[in-house]
């Protein structure tokens, strides 16, 4: 397919001060539709609004899938892309489960290096910040019958951003929730659905009102394990092993998740995938078996807890400072991404224009 490029004429002003996450947008944006069963019209435009009938399948449906990812500019003005491939092999895994046809995955990388390129002045290089990428999605029949769409718009969209949390990189207060749940095996907890966070934002408000940061999540069946948390996967240090609650079909196999597990193998620090039931992580708080928990994600990197409420009481982990081995795998995970660590996985591809 050829790929079509439309410059904008009026660029915006860069933004300054803290960039926060999810705040501000480039000039430009990538666009594809699928409809008689193929996608076409590939293009990169200017960043713009869509206009969709009220009838749109995804405003009643949901039929709309995502990723995160992240581009990254070093001093030395190094643009670097971080394993891009698992977003879109993800990408269409996600989208196999709700019923939206693939995409050739060689086909948006290209694209998307050409966008990430075109809009490479936006990529800020201070410490913690980087260009979020955001592939999605979405059903755009014009009917109220409930199946699977024919028609899809693919966009990706750029945004300049610096820490998830409004707080910055400081440790963050998780609330464990006992009442509602995040995603049953079967559903669609293991795939980056829009449903999922929809599902989740009733627990995310109460625990923002009770001074939390984000929702830690149990399994829906008997609230007993560890799943993961609000935007993150979860780790726990317990014993001085690194713990992890193993990928059961309701949980997203993050990609942070998976490079923070090979980084601390190659390290040679043991490494648990299992079950993790939430009453050894209180417990293991208690009696100092577990000393530092923390949280991987695209948008979260590595965010320390610092804190957990279960049952009504607060437990501080590791004083509430970032612990040894979450410093570690920060500075090994954002070393390689900006370029400061040597790059020993082939986890990076540098983009430039030649
Ligand atoms: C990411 O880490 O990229 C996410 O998609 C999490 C969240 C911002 C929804």
């Amino acid at each position: 397919m050829e790929l079509k490029i439309i410059e904008s004429a009026n660029k915006k002003a860069k933004p300054s001060g803290a960039l926060g996450f999810g705040k501000y947008f480039t000039d430009h944006m990538f666009v594809m539709e699928y409809s008689d069963g193929k996608w076409h019209d590939a293009r990169i435009q200017p960043y713009a609004p869509f206009s969709l009938d009220p009838s749109t399948a995804v405003f009643h449906y949901a039929q709309a899938i995502f990723e995160g990812t992240k581009a990254y500019k070093n001093k030395a003005g190094e643009v670097r892309l971080f394993r891009p491939r698992d977003n879109f092999l993800r990408l269409n895994d996600s989208g196999d489960r709700i019923c939206i046809p693939p995409v050739d995955v060689d086909f948006v990388l290209d694209s998307l290096r050409k966008l990430v390129l075109m809009e490479k002045e936006w990529i800020p290089s201070d410490e913690g910040t980087a260009l979020y990428i955001r592939p999605s999605i979405i059903a755009t029949d014009n009917t109220l019958g409930v199946h699977a769409a024919r028609n899809y718009i693919f966009f990706i969209i750029l945004s300049p951003v610096g820490a998830y949390d409004a707080h910055g990189p400081e440790p963050v207060g998780l609330y464990v929730e006992q009442e509602y749940v995040r995603a049953s095996k079967g559903g669609t907890g293991h795939h980056k659905v829009a449903g999922n966070y929809a599902a989740s934002l009733k627990a995310g408000e109460k625990a923002v009102k009770m001074g939390y940061d984000q929702v830690m999540w149990l399994d829906a069946k008997e609230h007993k394990y560890v799943e993961e948390v609000g935007s993150m996967n979860i780790f726990f240090v317990i014993d001085g092993k690194a713990v992890t609650p193993m990928l059961g079909g309701s949980i997203l196999p993050g990609v942070t998740r998976r490079s923070v597990i090979e980084f601390f193998k190659s390290e040679g620090i043991p490494v648990e995938e299992r079950l993790v039931p939430i009453k050894e992580v209180i417990d293991g708080i208690v009696s100092g078996k577990c000393t530092e928990i923390f949280g991987t994600g695209t948008a979260a990197v590595i965010s320390p807890v610092g804190k957990v409420c279960y049952g009504g009481k607060d437990y501080v982990v590791g004083g509430g400072k970032m612990g040894k081995l979450s410093k570690l795998a920060y500075d090994g995970i954002t070393g390689i991404q900006t370029g400061r660590v040597p790059d020993r996985f082939g986890w990076v591809e540098k983009i430039s224009e030649e």
